[in-house]
């Protein structure tokens, strides 16, 4: 059954997200979420509509060339969470802890996550893994962090798991997946992603949890999905997952875009003179500045 959206203008908030988990008897818009990492892409996508955006760690793979996400540091995830801070009105803003930032100490993990809250303004902190978050969950909640939890195909233990592979195919993992959901529930998450696994289980899951699930390579049944912007754009390079959905090629035309000025630059024909500086008031009126919004 398909619900109408809510209406695009308002905050959303923690307790808008809780109160998207869909019934049977009491169906809800699903919740949509994309990643962000810099200021122009968080303010298109939150004038866009989009209830959330996920400071992801996949910053390290789609932005910064890294061969995993185990090399993102949390000043990294802070410097484009403040980016994507200034640059949103609208969106619950979620930022993920990095690998390492969570997995030292208890004090030390708290810590990281007001960081942040307090210097980067997010307003939720991503946390993967499952039963053995129990304890860290529990105490960022307490510290009055809102977290997300991830489970399935979580890309930080890439090494444990011998490479990004769909979870729970066997009736075992997936007995694991769902405890390590319930887990994550109990301890007081929010809303919880779960990535590359069988649509059965995450609809198994979906229909157990109170809280919402997100799924991305977890189909159509979850309450809602996020995506990489950059698979969505046509920015990435190399295969595409089977569950992305391409939206636009933007690597073609930013491609033909920089030919064509090079061309121009070369044949002499950019900038004309109808693009060049004459007068003191032409300057006034069209500044070097660039806007903001
Ligand atoms: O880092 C990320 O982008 C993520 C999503 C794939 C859920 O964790």
């Amino acid at each position: 059954m398909s619900v109408a959206p809510r209406s695009g203008s308002g905050k959303v908030t923690v307790p808008e997200i809780l109160s998207r988990k869909s019934q049977f008897s009491n169906p809800q818009p699903k919740i949509t979420c994309l990643t962000a990492y810099d200021y122009p892409t968080a303010r298109l996508l939150d004038q866009a509509g989009i209830d959330m955006l996920l400071v992801g760690d996949s910053l390290g793979m789609v932005v910064l060339g890294y061969e995993s996400t185990l090399p993102v540091t949390l000043e990294e995830m802070l410097h484009h969470t403040r980016a994507v801070r200034r640059a949103t009105e609208r969106a619950l803003i979620v930022a993920d802890m990095p690998y390492g930032s969570f997995h030292v100490s208890l004090e030390e993990s708290v810590r990281n996550a007001v960081r942040l809250v307090k210097e980067g303004g997010a307003e939720a902190v991503k946390v993967e893994g499952g039963e053995r978050r129990i304890e860290l969950i529990a105490r960022l909640v307490e510290a009055e962090i809102p977290v997300v939890g991830h489970v399935g195909l979580t890309p930080q233990s890439v090494n444990a798991l011998g490479g990004f592979h769909v979870q729970g195919k066997s009736a075992d993992a997936a007995r694991q997946v769902e405890r390590d959901a319930r887990a994550v529930e109990a301890a007081g998450a929010f809303a919880i992603v779960l990535e590359s696994m069988p649509r059965d289980l995450a609809a198994r899951i979906t229909e157990n949890l109170r809280i919402p699930t997100i799924g991305i390579g977890a189909g159509p049944d979850c309450d809602g999905q996020v995506l990489v912007i950059h698979d969505l754009l046509g920015l990435t390079s190399g295969h595409l997952p089977k569950f992305a959905r391409r939206y636009a090629d933007l690597a073609a035309e930013i491609t033909r875009a920089a030919t064509e000025y090079c061309d121009d630059v070369r044949s002499g024909s950019f900038p004309s003179d109808a693009e060049s500086y004459h007068s003191d008031a032409e300057l006034q009126a069209r500044p070097p500045a660039r806007q903001r919004a």
